[in-house]
């Protein structure tokens, strides 16, 4: 390792003088499989994966998929040049920053570097703003880089980045790309970069190909930009040797953009600020029918949604840091800091995974549909049973995103172009094509999908308090329960949500699904012959024991097959909806079955296989807190055992839903099996759902008061920026 060759030196001689800089690198709270970055949509997805980080002068950011992605950020100091993150091969007389700390919350990821006598804060801010949609919704993501002298040290310090044609899905070949360079509104220097020859609406490998690579700066109150555009070495060089960017302008392969700002003396800290972002006009095609991000109805183009960026950066950092605190004290009170580490490192990733879209030729804000991409499986488009696993934080923080991620399925379905009379399992095959399947093809999930777009819109109406939007659509969920009613307790041979497993007739998991999805539904229509029957469906499984084995020591993988046995998740959303479809001893029956099919690293999915699901997991902890069983035993086994996935040191992939629980053959206990940075992350919450619908409101609560001092001039700001584009 170079870390100790590098580290330990530096140490000697530094440290009689530099009190702070330590020799290891601490990571707080843990070090996770992989760091978010810039995590907006599912094409602006960039990620360092957690064992590159101590040595992250040399590091390579990937996108999710585990492309690289140059993004390098370089520094000098009196006049010696450091790489500080991204640089894999230094120019020659560049030296290695040194990680200090390594630190994420739910918004941000922060790197402490020292370099010389110089201290670098790298901040890499994701902002999440569910109830703002142009926050939510801006393609761009921030770092910041403040940079000051250490222990009364006034270096004089220039920083440096850049980004290149990897932004826009390129590798290795010569595409025709054509750059753009404006210093804009606000002195926002913005470079872009598009490729030629693309398809609308085409991927490779899940990177869009169709959109352009923006990389934006502006000046700090006392700092020079300057800007180049050229081949990697020369336009690094050149800095290393002046410590700014002059010569010649031109792009061909290996081509980077790169900014440099002079920040003078820096006894106190400066900081820089730039934004990455990867924009598509056209953001996904619905139907037909081109949709746009919701930012496009505030500002018309790249340019102005840099500057927006810039103008709004305080608000959405101040907004993240509320949301920060709020998530992270509310995870530890609910389940303690394990449980916190999981769910904070979970939330970008689940809104980095959606689309806030309305129509591109009307840009009408009151048709809005987020759309989700099923990544790392299939590319379905708004899969239904990939809605469901990620409600949970919905549910918590932004409710009404469970019904805008419904409007595109409900109202395709509501067109009748889908010829079955059960739910379809997702409105396309690959995203951003969400094309539907009016030849009545899709993935075949009828029980999984009926049950979940009930519990879905009963999920809705209870968190968001909206009794009348299941109304527009009565006579489809109708449709879905009476599918139930009459498939739900014997279910066919078909796939559940955990299609990787294969498909199965009578599948004990689906039939306690339809008993409560039969029961959601009945009560939220006031139609009371529903739930009768979904009770029913429950006692058939429980009572009579058809779902569980003769002993009634837990419920089977399929009805009666004794010896089988599954991670019985829909149980937790009788509780969580506190329908009482089940009785308590059910509950209980299963909790306390758990610890005793634990393999060495955590509880199967099923008996069938040597892997588990992280979401699910925690949908089978808050079932152990349901009222009358609160087995906090339980719930911590299962919460210590995804906490042990991540920081066991086995893996880099974005945080994985997906591990195994033993080790058999090549399978390895601790080891990611399929599946990387989905959002289905979203079900880690089922915990802290259980304190209540909405409970993380940031900007319509709590924050309000904290924020109010400095908002006032940041609504100027806006205001002033609104008219100039009126
Ligand atoms: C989406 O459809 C267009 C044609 O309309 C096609 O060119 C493109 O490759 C499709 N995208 C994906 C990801 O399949
Ligand atoms: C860039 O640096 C060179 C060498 O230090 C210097 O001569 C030149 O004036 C600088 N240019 C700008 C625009 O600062
Ligand atoms: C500078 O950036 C750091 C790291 O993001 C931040 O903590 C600090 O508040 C910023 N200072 C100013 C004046 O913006
Ligand atoms: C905007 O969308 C809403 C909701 O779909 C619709 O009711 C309204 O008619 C639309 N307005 C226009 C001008 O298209
Ligand atoms: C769907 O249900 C309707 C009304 O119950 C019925 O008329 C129709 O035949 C059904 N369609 C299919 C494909 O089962
Ligand atoms: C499902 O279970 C029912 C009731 O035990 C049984 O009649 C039926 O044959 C089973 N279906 C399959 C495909 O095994
Ligand atoms: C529910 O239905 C019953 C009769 O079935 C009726 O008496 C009651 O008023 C209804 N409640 C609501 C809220 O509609
Ligand atoms: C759950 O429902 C029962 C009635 O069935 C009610 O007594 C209880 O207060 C409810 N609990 C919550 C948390 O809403
Ligand atoms: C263990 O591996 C074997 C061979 O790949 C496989 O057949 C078996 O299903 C695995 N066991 C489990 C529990 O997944
Ligand atoms: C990090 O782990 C990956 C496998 O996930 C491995 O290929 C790579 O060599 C490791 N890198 C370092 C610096 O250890």
């Amino acid at each position: 390792m170079f870390s100790s060759l590098f580290h330990v030196p530096l140490f000697l001689v530094l440290s009689t003088q530099l009190s702070d800089v330590v020799s290891e690198p601490s990571f707080t709270p843990i070090l996770p499989p992989s760091y978010p970055l810039a995590v907006r949509n599912t094409y602006l997805s960039a990620w360092l994966p957690g064992n590159q980080t101590e040595n992250i002068a040399y590091a390579v950011p990937e996108f999710w998929n585990g492309q690289p992605l140059t993004w390098s950020v370089m520094a000098r100091v009196d006049g010696e040049s450091y790489s500080l993150f991204g640089v894999p091969e230094p120019e020659s007389g560049v030296k290695p920053g040194l990680l200090q700390s390594a630190d994420y919350t739910s918004t941000h990821t922060t790197f402490v570097v020292t370099a010389g006598l110089a201290r670098f804060v790298l901040d890499f801010l994701s902002p999440i703003s569910p109830q703002d949609y142009v926050r939510q919704s801006l393609p761009l993501s921030y770092l910041t880089v403040s940079a000051s002298g250490i222990n009364g040290a006034a270096p004089s310090i220039q920083v440096y980045s850049d980004i290149d044609n990897s932004w826009a899905g390129q590798f290795g070949e010569n595409v025709a790309t054509s750059w753009g360079y404006a210093l804009s509104r606000e002195s926002t220097h913005i470079f872009t970069l598009t490729p030629g020859g693309t398809a609308t609406f085409s991927e490779v490998d899940d990177m869009a190909q169709w959109g352009t690579a923006v990389y934006c700066t502006r000046p700090g109150s006392s700092s020079q930009v300057s800007g180049r555009v050229g081949g990697m070495g020369t336009v690094r060089s050149g800095f290393v040797s002046n410590g700014n960017l002059t010569g010649d302008w031109g792009c061909g392969l290996g081509s980077v953009i790169a900014f440099s700002h002079d920040l003078g003396s820096c006894g106190s800290p400066k900081n820089v600020s730039f934004a990455v972002g990867y924009v598509r006009d056209a953001a996904v095609n619905y139907l037909g029918n081109p949709r746009a991000s919701y930012w496009q109805s505030a500002v018309p183009d790249i340019s102005a949604a840099c500057v927006h960026a810039f103008l709004d950066f305080p608000r959405a950092d101040l907004e993240a840091r509320n949301l920060d605190a709020a998530i992270a004290s509310r995870a530890s009170s609910t389940a303690g800091d394990k449980y916190r580490d999981i769910v904070t490192l979970s939330v970008r990733q689940v809104f980095g995974a959606f689309d806030v879209t309305i129509p591109k030729d009307t840009l009408n804000t009151s048709d809005v549909m987020v759309f989700v991409k099923e990544i790392s499986s299939n590319g379905n488009v708004n899969t239904v049973d990939v809605i469901m696993p990620i409600s949970p934080i919905l549910y918590v923080m932004a409710p009404e995103y469970i019904r805008l991620l419904l409007e595109p399925v409900i109202q395709y379905l509501a067109s009748g172009a889908w010829p079955h009379n059960y739910t379809i399992h997702d409105i396309g095959t690959h995203f951003p094509n969400a094309t539907g399947h009016n030849d009545g093809t899709a993935e075949e999930m009828p029980a999984e999908e009926c049950g979940n777009i009930l519990l879905l819109a009963s999920m809705y109406q209870l968190a968001s308090g909206n009794t009348d939007w299941w109304k527009q659509h009565s006579s489809l969920f109708q449709l879905y329960a009476d599918y139930l009613v009459t498939n739900g307790l014997y279910p066919k041979a078909q796939l559940s949500s955990d299609d990787g497993a294969g498909p199965i007739a009578n599948e004990t998991g689906l039939a306690i699904k339809a008993a409560i999805a039969l029961n959601a539904f009945g009560i939220m229509t006031n139609q009371s012959s529903y739930s009768d029957t979904g009770r029913r469906f429950a006692d058939t499984l429980y009572k009579d024991a058809v779902g569980t084995d003769a002993g009634r020591t837990h419920f089977t993988l399929t009805l009666n097959d004794a010896e089988s046995w599954g991670t019985q998740y829909n149980l937790f959303l009788d509780v969580l909806l506190n329908l009482t479809t089940f009785p308590t001893e059910a509950y209980t029956m299963e909790t306390s079955f758990y610890p005793t099919d634990r393999a060495t690293n955590g509880v199967a999915l099923d008996s069938r296989v040597d892997w588990a699901k992280t979401d699910w997991m925690h949908w089978a902890a808050g079932t152990a807190m349901a009222p009358g069983v609160e087995n906090e035993d339980v719930r911590d086994m299962f919460v210590n055992d995804v906490h042990a996935f991540l920081t066991n040191g086995q893996n880099t992939a974005p945080f994985s839903d997906n591990f195994f629980i033993m080790t058999n053959g090549s399978d390895v206990a601790g080891v990611y099996n399929t599946y990387r940075a989905r959002p289905v992350a979203g079900g880690h919450f089922a915990l802290m759902a259980l304190n209540g619908p909405a409970r993380i409101e940031i900007g319509a609560g709590e924050s309000e008061k904290s924020s109010t001092k400095s908002e006032g001039w940041v609504e100027r700001l806006l205001a002033r920026f609104a008219r100039r584009y009126s």
